[in-house]
Formats: C-alpha cells, sequence, structure tokens
C-alpha cells in the first residue's frame, strides 16, 4: 500500500505539514509505503486552460505538475492538507486541481483511490467546508473521500492547534480510517451513486458532443466504455 501526502501551505514548517506527518507517521506503524509532498519547493504554473490536456494525455506547460501527478497516480491513497487562506484553498492546490483538468477530472484517474482532505485556518470560518471541499475534488476525479477535518492554529508562528490532544487524536483516527478502507477496498455507495446519477451523463454527454475537438477523451471513452 502507497499512500501520498501533499501539504500545499505557503510555508515549509507549518500546522498543515505538521497533521500530515502524523498521519504519515501513523500510516508508517501500520506498514505503508509513505511520501510526503510540500509543493512550496515545487513549481506549479497556474493553468491557462489551453485545453492541451484534453486532446493529449499530458499537460503542455513543463513544470513539476507531472512528477506530482505521476506520484498521485501510482498511489492508493491521497492525503491532500491545504491552509484556509482568504476562506479558500490555498492557490497552489487550487493550482494543482486546475492542471489535473483533464486527466483527473474527465477521465477518472483517481477511481479505486481513497483520500483525505485536512485544513487549518487561523479560526473554524469555512476551515471545516474547505477540508470537504479538498476532499471532494478527489471524489470528482473517480476516488472515494474517506473522511476531512478542520483544524485551527492557536497563532501563527506556533505549531500548536487549538485541542492539540483531541485533534491529533482525530488525525491519527483519520489515518486508520483511510487504512482499513484501502486495505478493504470500501465502497461508498452513496458517493458512487451521485456521481453516476449526476456527474458522469453530463461529463458523457460534453464528450460526445465534443468528439471531433477532443478525439483522445472520445477514445479514452469509447475504450472504457464510459459513453452513455
Ligand atoms: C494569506 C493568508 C490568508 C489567510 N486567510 C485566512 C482566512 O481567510 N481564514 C482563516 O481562518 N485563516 C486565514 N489565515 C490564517 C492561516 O489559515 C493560519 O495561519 C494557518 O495556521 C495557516 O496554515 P499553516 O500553519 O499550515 O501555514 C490566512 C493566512 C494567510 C498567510
Amino acid at each position: 500500500m502507497h499512500i501520498i501526502a501533499i501539504s500545499t501551505s505557503g510555508r515549509e514548517k507549518s500546522n498543515t505539514s505538521r497533521i500530515l506527518q502524523v498521519m504519515l507517521s501513523r500510516l508508517s506503524s501500520l506498514g505503508v509505503q509513505t511520501e510526503f509532498i510540500w509543493t512550496g519547493n515545487k513549481e506549479i504554473k497556474y493553468c491557462r486552460a489551453c485545453e492541451y490536456c484534453m486532446k493529449e494525455d499530458k499537460c503542455s506547460q513543463k513544470d513539476d505538475y507531472e512528477e506530482i501527478r505521476q506520484k498521485i497516480l501510482a498511489s492508493d491513497g491521497i492525503i491532500l492538507g491545504s491552509p484556509n487562506y482568504a476562506f479558500q484553498i490555498s492557490a497552489s492546490l487550487k493550482s494543482l486541481y486546475e492542471r489535473s483538468h483533464s486527466l483527473l477530472y474527465y477521465t477518472r484517474r483517481l477511481s479505486q483511490k481513497y483520500t483525505i482532505g485536512i485544513c487549518v485556518g487561523g479560526h473554524s470560518y469555512m476551515t471545516d467546508k474547505i477540508a470537504k471541499t479538498i476532499a471532494q475534488g478527489i471524489w470528482l476525479c473517480g476516488g472515494y473521500y474517506v473522511g476531512y477535518l478542520g483544524a485551527v492554529s492557536v497563532n501563527r508562528d506556533e505549531l500548536l492547534l487549538e485541542q492539540e490532544k483531541e485533534t491529533l487524536h482525530k488525525v491519527e483516527e483519520l489515518s486508520e480510517k483511510l487504512f482499513y478502507a484501502i486495505q478493504k477496498k470500501k465502497k461508498f455507495w452513496w458517493q458512487d451513486f451521485i456521481r453516476k446519477r449526476f456527474l458522469y451523463p453530463q461529463v458523457s454527454a460534453m464528450v460526445k458532443n465534443n468528439r471531433d475537438k477532443y478525439p483522445f477523451l472520445y477514445q479514452y471513452y469509447q475504450s472504457n466504455n464510459y459513453l452513455r
């Protein structure tokens, strides 16, 4: 089992990264092969909306995105962490999602992968909601979200969380939930249901209507029997 954690805090020493490291450490003790990635020392340019990725199986821009994409695709589980910046996910995580537009969102490449979303805010307003949004990003790409957690930091410079002990305990519990979901290949039927009922018909119609514009996507849908 291979699980990666991606911290998208702007700071190297951050509460977001600390929570992710706690999770990876618990997972390592369960025998999981883990990897920590911090986007702060990676170059992830903004999406230019050129739609090259809808025509070819890759992004047109050259930077560290491809390396991260390959790590996501090779993993069984992905823990995504972001600070609450301006009531939203970090710009770095937003870029990562945008750059994954076709490959992950349209092509369901994250099917059979499991995720957890973590958000750390200076206060609780929106923080839980952002954590859920983070987890649902992977769900949009075909995967399952196992859980999410919003935490609040005591102050900017101290790496200390409100209700520190309880929060870190919850974080360890979430790691275990992730581990057992992957081990048992757990199905979350309501997540499958909503995807199949509302999301996939719309995406399939878009792919059919644009078969000349996006031949790669059309062929991919045909060969995977995704067309409806
Ligand atoms: C640019 C910026 C914007 C922020 N905006 C918010 C915000 O809207 N809501 C909030 O609760 N905290 C906000 N904060 C506080 C951070 O979420 C908080 O310091 C958190 O601990 C940062 O995560 P980190 O410790 O992983 O770096 C902001 C901090 C920065 C640097």
